[in-house]
């Protein structure tokens, strides 16, 4: 029987992460370590992440989450077969400290080395967590990212479309701002819109009348703005009802656009007659209660099953690089001191 154990290594935006995973034959991988580090203090005065704040985090981080997760997975370096690591897209310094790190282990040990798109990490974590079966549909939904993706393969996936500008969480982040409500936005958002009215205020719905999956939310934070400034024009301040209701009435905008365009990618992809049609989501906004709520309903109106990873695995971690990097090495796929980091890098 065969096993392999991989080192997995994340640090494209503000986590840095380390994991190991094992795979012994068919049998599901186990995740025998997940560390991660995030910077958000580090960042939190700045109102966003620093790259260079973030370049130097990772760089002083990696080394002590390698440690943490081989002494959490009871295991040293030489029990490691293969390292995977983040080669993009993201924060280029970021991203080339993970991969300078990762040579540097896969060239004093002696192993294979796989460059992983952090996306396709993303969108390979239903694999990792429910055994999903390709071609599965995934909504990738952060606050650096909005996509719907058909995955097919761990090297093969085709786009059916995204937002245009902001992600739903930057959108998230900024009403937070806007409103005076505390970072990251998306929960403390969430939790001013169920005190709230969702039908006072009347966002737009961006593109809902255009053919494809495309998604736009720049226009609502642009709205929500505007709907604030009336108020302080009016009254001179907000009341708490008055954020409540401006939350609520924003979220109400993210679901439907949400839900109106993963009812059309749904449609597109069930044409390919998949075996067991299954709808995951992913990524931080997936979090968002009344964002899954209504995509459950969506894919039960439509037929689809569907499933949404652990909290802990919908964020960014190196577990679903590791696990990414797997589904690589056992596809043939290595790298080596060549390996670029990638700021961009589309799947
Ligand atoms: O995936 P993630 O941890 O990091 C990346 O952006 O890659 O996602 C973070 C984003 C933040 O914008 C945060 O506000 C949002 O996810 N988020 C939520 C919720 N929890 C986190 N957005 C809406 N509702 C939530 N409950
Ligand atoms: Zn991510």
């Amino acid at each position: 029987s065969q096993t392999v154990t991989i080192l997995g290594l994340e640090s494209s935006c503000d986590d840095t992460a380390a994991a190991i995973l094992r795979q012994t034959d068919e049998s599901p991988p186990e995740i025998l370590a997940s560390i991660v580090y995030g910077q958000s203090e580090l960042h939190a005065r700045f109102g966003g992440v620093v790259p260079e704040i973030a370049a130097r985090a990772h760089a002083e981080k990696l080394d002590l989450c390698v440690e943490e997760a081989l002494a959490v997975a009871g295991l040293s370096l030489r029990d490691i077969d293969a390292i995977a690591v983040t080669a993009g897209p993201g924060l280029i310094g970021g991203v080339l400290s993970g991969v300078m790190c990762a040579k540097g282990l896969a060239a004093g040990l002696g192993l294979p080395l796989i460059g992983v798109n952090h996306l396709a990490g993303h969108a390979l974590t239903p694999r990792l967590t429910d055994g999903a079966a390709y071609p599965y549909l995934m909504l990738l939904v952060s606050g650096g990212h909005c996509q719907f993706l058909i995955a097919r393969g761990a090297d093969s996936f085709t786009r059916l479309g995204g937002t245009i500008d902001d992600a739903p969480g930057e959108a998230f982040d900024k009403t937070a701002r806007l409103l005076g409500l505390p970072q990251p936005g998306g929960p403390s958002v969430q939790a001013e819109a169920t005190k709230g009215d969702a039908r006072r205020f009347r966002f737009p719905r961006p593109l809902l009348d255009r053919p494809g999956c495309d998604m736009s939310f720049s226009g609502l934070k642009t709205a929500l703005l505007r709907a604030r400034d009336t108020i302080l024009s009016e009254k001179g301040g907000l009341t708490r009802q008055d954020r409540a209701d401006l939350c609520a009435s924003f979220q109400a905008a993210v679901v439907d656009v949400l839900a109106a365009k993963t009812a059309r990618a749904v449609t597109i992809y069930v044409e390919q007659t998949p075996a067991h049609p299954l709808l995951a989501v992913a990524g931080g906004v997936a979090a968002n209660s009344a964002i899954r709520a209504r995509l459950e309903t969506v894919c039960t109106d439509l037929g689809v099953a569907f499933t949404a990873p652990p909290l802990e695995l919908c964020t960014d971690n190196a577990a679903m690089i590791a696990y990414a990097g797997l589904e690589l090495f056992h596809a043939g796929h290595r790298d080596d001191m060549a390996l670029v980091a990638r700021p961009r890098w589309p799947l």
